[in-house]
């Protein structure tokens, strides 16, 4: 189990726990909340994350470019701690965000849907940590092999996109660790708490991502009707639609029950995809349209019965894993 002392010198509580992947990052804290398009495309969340000693990720993906650059100003401003920059490679224009991206000189670039060498060499060049987001083994071998400081193993669990098979993440993060030992590793999908970040260490991790966990916070750019149906779902109220379409993980509502009848039902490609075009996560995170809009959320928002200051969230998450491990049996001579 990892280091943890007493350290920190402007955090609340005090608190580190230094792994492989908080000396990567310099952070205090292997907790890092997901990049999540609308709920961290703005400021306040990835900030109060990071000024609390977690990793704060700004979503690029729906920003445009002027409000990225000023979300990224934000943030600077607000902080002198590290924090990243979630782009998904295949957005519109990406190549206008990678040029934005190294003009900031961003501390941390985490990179999914696509592969690393778009964007590798000239974020090394200027000392950008580059971790890169990866579904399986095979794909975390490519990644090491291209030169990312770091990967993100989302697993089955995951709100948004988890992995094509739906492996879990307690297996898809110990076939990852098992695949490349020594590349610092971080697992996202169904953590949500304390002891979720305890299992995450156990399993070989340096860092637990948390995405569904910080919706519920008041930071999160969500719209309220969204935050009170997450607040309200158990851990069975999500379900993957759209497979071969880019398959989400989210709550039933009125478009999940007519995706699903479609699947069922074997309907054409065109009319599924269709379906999936007509509903958006913006409907639901911007506009607030809970019942047609794409509702994305891990299965953990089960196990989130609380909407809190981000900070406080990072905090808890910290304590709860000290309690944690503090009551692990330790083997003992017979
Ligand atoms: C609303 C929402 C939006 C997301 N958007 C992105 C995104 O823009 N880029 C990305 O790499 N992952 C995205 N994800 C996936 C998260 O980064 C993360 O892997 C996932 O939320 C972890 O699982 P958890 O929700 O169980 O904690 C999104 C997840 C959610 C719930």
């Amino acid at each position: 189990m990892p280091h943890t002392r007493a350290a920190c010198s402007d955090c609340e509580e005090a608190v580190r726990i230094e792994t492989q992947v908080t000396r990567l990052l310099g952070i205090d804290l292997p907790i890092i909340q997901a990049g999540m398009s609308w709920a961290s495309s703005n400021a306040a969340l990835p900030l109060a994350v990071s000024r609390a000693g977690g990793l704060g990720v700004i979503a690029a993906g729906p920003m445009y470019r002027d409000d990225l650059a000023e979300t990224i100003d934000q943030v600077r401003a607000g902080t002198d701690r590290p924090f990243a920059v979630n782009l998904p490679l295949y957005r519109k224009g990406v190549d206008e965000i990678i040029d934005l991206l190294v003009e900031k000189r961003v501390p941390v670039l985490i990179a999914s849907q696509g592969g690393p060498k778009k964007y590798i060499e000239r974020f090394k060049v200027i000392g950008t940590v580059c971790l890169h987001v990866v579904a399986g083994a095979e794909h975390a071998l490519k990644a090491t092999d291209a030169g990312v400081d770091g990967l993100i193993a989302v697993g089955g669990e995951a709100g948004g996109h988890p992995p094509p098979e739906l492996v879990s993440t307690l297996v898809l993060g110990r076939a990852i660790a098992k695949a490349v030992p020594d590349m610092p590793l971080i697992l996202s999908g169904g953590f949500a708490d304390g002891r979720g970040l305890a299992a995450a260490l156990a399993l070989g991790a340096g860092a637990a991502q948390f995405g569904t966990r910080f919706m519920l916070s008041y930071e999160a750019r969500l719209h309220d009707a969204y935050r009170q149906r997450l607040l309200g779902a158990s851990i069975t109220d999500t379900l993957v639609v759209g497979r071969g379409l880019g398959m989400i993980r989210v709550l039933r509502n009125r478009f999940t029950e007519t995706m699903s009848e479609a699947e069922h039902a074997g309907a054409a490609n065109e009319a599924r995809r269709a379906i999936f075009a007509g509903a958006t996560l913006k409907a639901a995170a911007f506009d607030g349209d809970i019942d047609h809009g794409k509702l994305e959320a891990g299965q953990s928002v089960g196990l989130v019965g609380d909407i809190l200051p981000a900070g406080d969230i990072v905090r808890s998450i910290a304590r709860d894993y000290a309690a944690a491990i503090a009551v692990l049996p330790q083997p003992t001579e017979s």
